[in-house]
């Protein structure tokens, strides 16, 4: 079960399960495009419309799944949003971004990108058979300062302490914990970005946003260019293979290179 793959990363992630030979269920809060995607997928997709910051929901979708596929192996907790900067941006065109971050954009960024995975991986967790998965998706915002999204950073932060921590408590059980940190990818998550960044830079106006996108990557990236969701689909099916049987509670970096400058 992938969460929040209704569209970008998750998707990815979803084919190269497929790719391996697995039954995939997509979850999502976007009702539209949840079903659109999952058929996308092929027979051995299924979509569902969940919160995987609700523990509720996220009990509901565990047993649908079950119902559907008789077992629910791997958990992928995907479903994170980007948000704004601590404090107000100079030369704001845009009304959130000469605000800066509120009290409730703060909690909302905590329940966004740390909560969901808590809320799903507790939800799941009585569900996994001995020898499981867990795989949550941070970022590279984790890993040090995030200026950008103070925020997002600060919970990613706390996704990879929630790795190590589940991976030692599921430990007895067998049951795996990994996290990837991916680096930057053309999702709607940058398409967001790049709308604040033109919000608050004057001299971005004239480029389109991919433009944008472009130049921020080429200057960051040591193996040069984006990543794509494969690349992160690729090791979260390794992480959930026998082949990563004694890898647990780590945290990798799929980002070209960005975070170890
Ligand atoms: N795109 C990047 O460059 C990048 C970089 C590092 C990390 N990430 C992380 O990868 C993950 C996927 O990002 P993406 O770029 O594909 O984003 P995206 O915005 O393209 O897709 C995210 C999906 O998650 C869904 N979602 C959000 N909150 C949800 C919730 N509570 N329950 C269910 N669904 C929810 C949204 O409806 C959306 O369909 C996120 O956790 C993101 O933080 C992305």
């Amino acid at each position: 079960m992938i969460t929040g793959a209704a569209r970008g990363i998750g998707v990815g992630i979803a084919r190269c399960f497929l790719d391996a030979g697995a039954s995939v269920a997509i979850t999502d809060l976007d009702e539209e495009l949840i079903p659109v995607t999952a058929a996308e997928l092929g027979e051995n997709a299924m979509g569902l419309v969940a919160d995987a910051a609700s523990q509720v929901s996220m009990v509901k979708a565990t047993a649908q799944v079950i119902d559907r596929f008789s077992r629910l192996d791997v958990l992928v907790n995907n479903a994170g949003v980007g948000g704004p900067k601590i404090t107000p941006a100079e030369n704001s065109a845009s009304d959130s971004a000469a605000l800066g971050m509120s009290d409730e954009m703060w909690d909302q960024q905590l329940m966004f990108n740390l909560r969901t995975a808590f809320s799903s991986s507790r939800a799941v967790i009585p569900s996994l058979p001995d020898g499981g998965s867990i795989i949550n998706i941070a970022s590279i915002a984790a890993l040090g300062p995030s200026t950008a999204m103070p925020g997002y950073g600060a919970a990613k932060a706390g996704v990879v302490h929630l790795t190590k921590t589940l991976a030692i408590e599921l430990a007895p059980r067998r049951i795996r914990v990994n996290c990837i940190c991916p680096g930057v990818l053309w999702t709607r998550a940058w398409e967001f970005l790049t709308l604040q960044m033109q919000a608050t830079q004057p001299e971005l106006a004239n480029m389109t946003q991919r433009q944008i996108f472009e130049s921020v990557v080429e200057g960051m990236t040591p193996l040069g260019g984006e990543q794509t969701p494969e690349d992160i689909g690729d090791l979260s099916v390794f992480y959930a293979s026998d082949k990563a049987r004694m890898i647990t509670g780590q945290v990798v970096a799929v980002d070209g290179g960005i975070s170890v400058q």
